[in-house]
């Protein structure tokens, strides 16, 4: 029996919208033989052309790679309403919207499948859904925006961070306005919807703690190279005793932890459950024909009737101040007892000290620590006390380490 047709309507024609379009026809009499229907576009829509309304009436599913909130929340919801599958790549919707969305799809007997929203390429919502989808999850670790880590590997190399910035919006790697990628936002967004299903607890980007790269220095980077470490821009969702955490931040990992050797624009995920020790997947995380490959993935899926859909089971508190070790960088005047008293400022408050080296002489000393496990308030305020101290220059800066093992 040959292949019956299956209608697609597209909302977006931009970077993926178009690469996918363009994949769709490549693909097409492939799917067919695989699946039993061969997907074909029935209508676009742009900013300047097409009909959702007429779309909606001949589509079977509709892909929406619109982006940002509204009209692609109001699209989703209104092709689920009438009985339509729905697949996007939009992050920033899930994140903020992820609740209403799961609600219609379920109301509705329809699927919204959303691969390519988080890591590009990398099949992590996939695995999250089906394949671990009996384990317990206990911590998710990921490289989840190509954008801060090609810019961190060029600083490996040498650059300054505006150099870096620089080199990556002239590859098309950054955008005009890098803020959402730079300052972590981007990343947050993903790191909340793995967290959501990962934990089957409601999660949005404000409840994510992020921070960006953008007061990282070479010298950090030069510091990690010394030591054969490597310094991301991590995202970590986990369980902890008496809740969740989710956060991004920039973290040292030590050298053989499988995020260290991850460079350039590339993405990466460890999923670590107590059944499955850990599983790493690392891809490109971005690029329009990437995350249409992605997109095509959840097509084949729907039309296959996999319908692996995140379901809440319960409401899980968050947990701040978290504890872990941290790497302490201060500019001080290289004078007798300065060490002590930094030092002695750390010990009375409950920080003890796992190394400290000495960098350069005179007036332009730095001291490098690292700490035992610390809750971050307590560490602020060390450093806050320390950043007081007269023989201190610049602002000290602190870095989170994940894994103690490099030292
Ligand atoms: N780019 C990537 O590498 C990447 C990777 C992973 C996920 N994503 C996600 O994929 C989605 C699309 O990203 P993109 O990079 O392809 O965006 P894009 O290049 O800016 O394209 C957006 C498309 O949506 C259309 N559009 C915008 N507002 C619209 C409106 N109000 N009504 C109808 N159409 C509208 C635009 O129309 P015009 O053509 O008329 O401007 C354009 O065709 C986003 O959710 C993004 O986060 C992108």
């Amino acid at each position: 029996m040959s292949p019956s047709p299956f209608s697609v309507g597209l909302l977006g024609h931009g970077t993926v919208g178009a690469a996918f379009a363009k994949l769709l026809q490549e693909r097409s009499e492939a799917v067919g033989a695989l699946t039993g229907r061969t997907p074909a576009v029935c209508g676009v829509l742009t900013t300047s052309s097409g009909s959702f309304d007429e779309i909606l009436q001949s589509a079977d599913l509709v892909v929406e790679l619109i982006g940002g909130i509204e009209p692609a929340r109001q699209y989703a919801l209104d092709a689920m309403r009438a009985g339509k599958h729905v697949v996007t790549a939009n992050k920033q919707l899930l994140c903020e919207h992820g609740e209403e969305l799961f609600a219609a799809a379920a109301d509705n007997g329809v699927q919204l499948r959303f691969e390519a929203a988080v890591a590009g390429v990398v099949p992590v919502v996939r695995v999250l859904l089906e394949s671990l989808a009996g384990a317990h999850v206990e911590r998710i670790h990921g490289i989840v925006n190509g954008t801060t880590n090609f810019i961190l590997s060029e600083m490996e190399g040498g650059a300054s961070y505006a150099d870096a910035l620089a080199e990556a919006q002239r590859q098309g790697i950054a955008e005009a306005d890098p803020s959402a990628d730079v300052t972590g936002r981007d990343a947050a967004a993903k790191m909340a919807i793995l967290a959501r299903l990962a934990f089957g607890t409601p999660v949005v980007l404000s409840d994510v703690h992020y921070e960006g790269i953008e007061h990282l220095q070479p010298d950090d980077l030069q510091y990690a190279r010394e030591l054969g470490l490597g310094l991301k821009l991590v995202g970590t969702a986990e369980r902890l005793a008496g809740g969740i955490s989710v956060r991004v931040h920039p973290a040292f990992l030590y050298g053989g932890h499988p995020l260290a050797a991850v460079s350039g624009p590339f993405n990466a995920v460890t999923l670590e459950a107590e059944a499955i020790t850990e599983i790493t997947m690392s891809g490109p995380g971005a690029g329009g024909r990437q995350t249409a490959s992605a997109v095509l993935g959840d097509l084949v899926s729907v039309i296959r009737g996999d319908s692996a859909q995140p379901q809440p089971t319960q409401s899980l508190p968050f947990v701040s101040d978290i504890s872990s070790p941290f790497y302490l960088h201060m500019e001080v005047a290289d004078r007798p007892r300065v060490l002590a008293a930094v030092t002695g400022l750390l010990g009375e408050r409950g920080i003890s000290i796992k190394s400290v080296s000495q960098r350069g002489l005179g007036e332009n000393a730095r001291l490098l620590m690292v700490t035992h496990p610390v809750s971050e308030s307590r560490l602020r305020e060390a450093m806050k006390l320390i950043g007081e101290l007269e023989f201190v220059g610049s602002e000290p800066r602190a870095i989170r380490v994940i894994e103690e093992e490099f030292l």
